[in-house]
Order: C-alpha cells, then sequence, then structure tokens
C-alpha cells in the first residue's frame, strides 16, 4: 500500500521511519518531509498540506490508499474530510472532531456536558467584562486565546497585574483572530502528563504515558516553546492515575463526540494535571505530541500501520507491544527560538551522533544545502535514545548531542530531570 504523511517536522520524522518500517506500505510520501524524512520517504515539497483538494488531487495520481495528518492545521482545515469523503484511508479527525483542539470553548462545553474534570473556566468577547472577572477571582488564574495560536496563546498570570496585561494584549489582538475570544480558567496545581490514546470514534488504545518541557531553558526557565524534550514513560501516570483517567475523562468525552454526531477518529492527545492521584484534563490536541512522539516510537516494538488502520475502521481487538526500555529526546533548536531565529547554518557531526548505541536522531527543521545539511525551523533536531533505565538512554542522547557541529544551536541539558 502507498501511504502519505502530512507534516515536516521531528514528530512526522518519527512517524514516518516507524511507518517505513511496516510490511504493508509499499512506498511512502510526505508533504512537505524534511531532509531526515527523505533517507525513508519521498519528500513533497511543493503541495499545500492545508488545501484539501490539491492533497486528493495528489494522492489519487500517485495511487495512493492511506494518509497519515501529523498536524493540527490540516485536520482544522478539513483536509481528513475531503480524503475520507473520496473512500481514501485517513488516520486523524474530521474538521468537527478535530474542534476538540482548535476552539478551547467547544472542548470545555463537552467536559462540561459529560462531567469530565477540568479547570473552572468562563468565555468572554469583550475585554471589559474580561477584566472585571479577574479582578473578581484574583490571581493565580489563567488567560488562553481561544483560537489556534501555535501553543503560545496561553498566559499562566500568577499576579493580577499579569492577568490584566494579558487580557489586553489578547484583545489588541496579539494572536490575531485566535485572541478576540478569550477563555479565563481556574489555575490547576500538580504535575503535568500527557495521555495518548488511539481510538475508531468509539473503542479506545491507551499508549505509554509522556511528559514533556515546555520551557525553553534548563531548571524549566524562560518562555513557552513548543516543546523542548520528552520521555516516556511518565512515572507520575501510574496505572492507577491512567485508569481513573480513562475512566473520568477518555471514555466519556469520546462518547460525547459520538453522541453529538462527530465520532472522533485518530490519536486524542490528552493533557493532564494531576494533583494527590487524580487527572484533571489541561487541553486536547488531535494529533501526536511533538516531541512525545518522538521517544514513543522509539519504544514501539509492533508494527503500528494495523493500529493507524483501525482508527478509520474498528480498533476492537488491535493490541500494540512496547518496549520496557524507556526513552528520551532531546531537542536542539535555532538559538533566539522561540523569538525569531535564523536559517540556513551549516550542521555537522550528525553520523558520529547517530553511531551512539541506542540513538536515533529525527530531523524537525532541516532542509538539504550547497555544503550540508542545514537548519531550517525553529526545533531543529531530536536527539533521540533509549536505554535499560531513564539514566542510560538520557547519558546516550546527551553523548550524541555533544557530538553535532552547529554552534548556532542549543538545547536544555536537564531533560528528564524531574525523574532522575
Ligand atoms: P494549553 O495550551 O491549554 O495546554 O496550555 C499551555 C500550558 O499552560 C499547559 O501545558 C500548562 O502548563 C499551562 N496551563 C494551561 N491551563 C492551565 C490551568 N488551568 N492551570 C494551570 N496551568 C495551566
Ligand atoms: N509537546 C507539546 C505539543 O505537542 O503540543
Amino acid at each position: 500500500m502507498k501511504v502519505l504523511i502530512l507534516g515536516g517536522g521531528g514528530r512526522e520524522h518519527a512517524l514516518a521511519w516507524k511507518i517505513a518500517q511496516s510490511d504493508l506500505v509499499t512506498e511512502l510520501f510526505c508533504a512537505p518531509g524534511n531532509a531526515g524524512i527523505a533517507d525513508v520517504a519521498h519528500c513533497v515539497a511543493e503541495l499545500d498540506i492545508l488545501d484539501g483538494a490539491a492533497v486528493l488531487s495528489y494522492v489519487q495520481q500517485q495511487g495512493i490508499e492511506f494518509a497519515v495528518i501529523g498536524p493540527e492545521a490540516p485536520l482544522a482545515a478539513g483536509v481528513a474530510d475531503v480524503l475520507r469523503s473520496a473512500g481514501i484511508g485517513v488516520f486523524g479527525p474530521d474538521q468537527q472532531a478535530a474542534q476538540l483542539e482548535a476552539s478551547k470553548t467547544f472542548t470545555k462545553e463537552i467536559c462540561d456536558a459529560c462531567n469530565a474534570p477540568t479547570a473552572a473556566w468562563a468565555h468572554f468577547d469583550e475585554r471589559d467584562v474580561a477584566l472585571g472577572y479577574v479582578r473578581d477571582n484574583g490571581a493565580p488564574i489563567v488567560i488562553k486565546a481561544d483560537g489556534l495560536a501555535a501553543g503560545k496563546g496561553v498566559v499562566v498570570a500568577m499576579t493580577l497585574a499579569e492577568a490584566e496585561a494579558a487580557i489586553k494584549e489578547m484583545f489588541d489582538g496579539a494572536f490575531g483572530d485566535a485572541g478576540t475570544e478569550v477563555v479565563i480558567e481556574e489555575f490547576m496545581s500538580g504535575e503535568e502528563a500527557s495521555l495518548f490514546v488511539l481510538t475508531d470514534g468509539e473503542n479506545i488504545l491507551p499508549l505509554p504515558g509522556a511528559q514533556d518541557h515546555k520551557r525553553a531553558f534548563d531548571g524549566d526557565q524562560g518562555p513557552n516553546t513548543g516543546g523542548m524534550g520528552a520521555y516516556s514513560p511518565a512515572p507520575v501516570l501510574s496505572g492507577e492515575v491512567q485508569a481513573r483517567a480513562l475512566d473520568e475523562i477518555v471514555l466519556p468525552i469520546v462518547a460525547e463526540m459520538k453522541a453529538r454526531g462527530m465520532p472522533y477518529r485518530g490519536v486524542l492527545y490528552f493533557g493532564l494535571m494531576i494533583e494527590n492521584g487524580r487527572a484533571r484534563l489541561v487541553e486536547i490536541n488531535a494529533r501526536f505530541g511533538d516531541p512525545e512522539c518522538q521517544p514513543l516510537m522509539l519504544r514501539l516494538v509492533s508494527d503500528l500501520m494495523p493500529a493507524l488502520m483501525a482508527c478509520d475502521d474498528n480498533l476492537s481487538g488491535v493490541s500494540l507491544e512496547w518496549s520496557d526500555n524507556p526513552a528520551l529526546t532531546v531537542v536542539k533548536a535555532a538559538n533566539g527560538y522561540p523569538g525569531s531565529y535564523s536559517k540556513g547554518d551549516v550542521i555537522g557531526g550528525l553520523e558520529e551522533a547517530q553511531a551512539v548505541e541506542g540513538v536515533m536522531i529525527f530531523h524537525a527543521g532541516t532542509r538539504p544545502g550547497a555544503h550540508g545539511l542545514e537548519a531550517a525551523g525553529g526545533r531543529v533536531l531530536n536527539i533521540t535514545a533509549t536505554g535499560s533505565s531513564v539514566r542510560e538512554a538520557r547519558d546516550r542522547a546527551y553523548e550524541a548531542v555533544g557530538k553535532i557541529d552547529w554552534p548556532g544551536g542549543f538545547n536544555r541539558t536537564d531533560i528528564a530531570w524531574r525523574i532522575l
């Protein structure tokens, strides 16, 4: 079977690397892909992956039978809908179901309808009403732009002044249309973890847990990013905590979506806040976490394709085998990320780094250049490693990081500190 992956980051490289190993796959395409993905798939740089008609036309022209959608933007744009209605198999939810990521208000309403535990919340489309609300409730409090804001539309305000500034900034258009509606939430304390669950709209298959590091610098300092590293498993997501989260959050939400005539098919990423052995929902994403997907793919023993295809059909009876060995990933980003950064630096030493035992380097933002591999994004490389212990995986990953020659990049040196 010919398969197409949409996306071009570290998550898609990890998926492509795993999918390319499947006996079911005869040819793999990835749009746009990147220089690392090009080792395992034909990269299609020119395709507009937000344009469903263009994607469908490419799929039909190539005889592709199944598409795996990596990032949220094509899901929110309805690309899965277009492919499904033409009879193409898709891993990823339809547009209506993808609202679980694209609209925070929608997700909060779903939680309320099925009693899934989450922070108390209120929705505002007027700045002065929102300001009045935070003055009444005080800090700490959380201010969120309602729409997709690339993970940057959330301010956890520890003081009232910060909360007021965030509201003013959002209504002044800092996040474009995503900020003209604002959700204000109760601040939840606890430890965060990510729970990934495959679903066909009714049946679920939970994957191992993971945790990521959202802040740019060591010690969880600096600005929020898309994620500077991740590891799996996440000890805080114990069997007991996970079972309760499946019962109280995951299954009710999956059932509520089905009851509303918008069954969710694909992977659900539940951001959880765990305190006193109980998880509450922070957010839902309609895709795999990036970089959480990278350690997950390194730990996956089974072929991934049958499970992805079953999400579009019937997932009951499908299982996946996972290695007991932990895995982690260190993100190497361009200096300046998540702010502005330059592209085009030449990166050396990757072969030596890749040769370290247990290491797999996924590319997140690279391109081939005249003088070798070039940096072409904010997050550029994901140095991923497995080992018999978290410590061994960590040491291997950092040994590989030390062999990479790229003065224009930086990485955190404390990935997995919480569990070491
Ligand atoms: P979100 O984009 O909704 O995941 O929010 C980004 C980050 O902000 C989360 O990963 C949390 O660290 C933090 N956050 C979001 N909502 C809350 C909340 N209600 N209480 C505490 N922290 C939160
Ligand atoms: N690592 C966080 C995310 O994928 O949203």
